[in-house]
C-alpha cells in the first residue's frame, strides 16, 4: 500500500469519447456509485462535456478534470482553452503532457512546463504524464526518458509551487493495448520518479507526491497495482468508459481484503 499521507487518486480519462447524453449518464452512475470509495475520484470528459458533467458532480465527492490546457490565460489563440476557463467550468484537475498529445500533436517538454505553470497559477492540480515507448524500454532507456521528461516539464518551479502536482507514469506501450506493466515494472518506475523528484526538488515534496499508474488499468489488475508502495492511484482510459469496471476500479481492494 502507498503511504497513508498520500490519498489514493483514480482519474478517468474519457479522451474523445461519448456524446452529451452518454456523458451525463456515465457521470451520474459514477457519482451514485462513488460512496465510500477509498480513492479520490476524478472524471476528465472532453471539453464540450465539462459543464454538464460539472453540474452533475456538484455537491459530490467526485472531482472534475480536463484533458489539456493552453498556457496562455486569454487572447487570440483559436481553438485553445485556458486554465481560468477550466477553473470557471469547475475543474480541479487537468491532465498535461499525455503521451497522445506528445506523440500525435508534437507536444514537447517545454510546452508541458508552460501548461503546468498555467494550471498551478489558477489552483488547478496538474496530472503530468510521463512514460517511455516500447523501443525506449527495449533499449534500456526508460529511466533516461523519465528523467528528461521530469527535468523538462518541471523546470524552474520552487518546491512549494508543486505541492498540488500529481504525476502519472504511463508507459506508452501499455496505453490502450491491453498490455499492462506488471506491478513490479510499475513500482520500479514509480520509485525512480519519486527519487528523481526528491533529487530535483525536495525529499518532502517527493514523499507527499501522488504517483498514478496508467496503461490498461482494469478491474482485474487494479488491486495488485495499488498494493505497491509507490503506486498511489491510476489514470484510466478505456475502462473509465465502462461503468461497472470503473466503479470496481475506484473501489479497489487493499491486499488484506482480497480473498
Ligand atoms: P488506457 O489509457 O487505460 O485505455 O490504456 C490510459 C490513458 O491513456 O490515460
Amino acid at each position: 500500500m502507498s503511504s497513508p499521507s498520500r490519498r489514493p487518486l483514480i482519474a478517468g480519462n474519457w479522451k474523445m469519447h461519448l456524446n452529451l447524453a452518454e456523458s451525463v449518464n456515465l457521470a451520474k452512475a459514477i457519482k451514485d456509485g462513488s460512496g465510500a470509495a477509498p480513492a479520490e475520484v476524478v472524471l476528465c470528459p472532453p471539453f464540450t462535456a465539462l459543464t454538464v458533467v460539472g453540474e452533475i458532480l456538484k455537491g459530490s465527492v467526485v472531482r472534475l478534470g480536463a484533458q489539456d490546457v493552453c498556457w496562455e490565460a486569454q487572447g487570440a489563440f483559436t481553438g485553445e482553452i485556458s486554465a481560468p476557463q477550466l477553473g470557471d467550468c469547475g475543474c480541479r484537475y487537468v491532465i498535461i503532457g499525455h503521451s497522445e498529445r506528445r506523440r500525435l500533436f508534437g507536444e514537447a517538454d517545454w510546452q508541458v512546463q508552460k501548461k503546468i505553470k498555467a494550471a498551478l497559477g489558477v489552483g488547478l492540480a496538474p496530472i503530468m504524464c510521463v512514460g517511455e515507448t516500447l523501443d525506449e524500454r527495449e533499449e534500456q532507456k526508460t529511466y533516461r526518458v523519465l528523467q528528461t521528461q521530469l527535468e523538462g516539464g518541471l523546470k524552474e518551479f520552487a518546491p512549494a509551487q508543486l505541492a498540488q502536482l500529481v504525476i502519472a507514469y504511463e508507459p506508452v506501450w501499455a496505453i490502450g493495448t491491453g498490455k499492462t506493466a506488471t506491478p513490479d515494472q510499475a513500482q520500479q518506475s514509480h520509485l525512480f520518479i519519486r527519487k528523481t523528484v526528491a533529487r530535483l526538488y525536495s525529499p518532502q515534496l517527493a514523499a507527499g507526491l501522488r504517483l498514478l499508474y496508467g496503461g490498461s488499468v482494469k478491474a482485474e489488475n487494479v488491486d495488485a497495482l495499488m498494493a505497491r508502495p509507490d503506486i498511489d492511484g491510476a489514470l484510466v482510459g478505456g475502462d473509465s468508459l465502462k461503468q461497472a469496471s470503473f466503479l470496481r476500479i475506484i473501489h479497489f481492494k487493499a491486499p488484506s481484503e482480497v480473498g
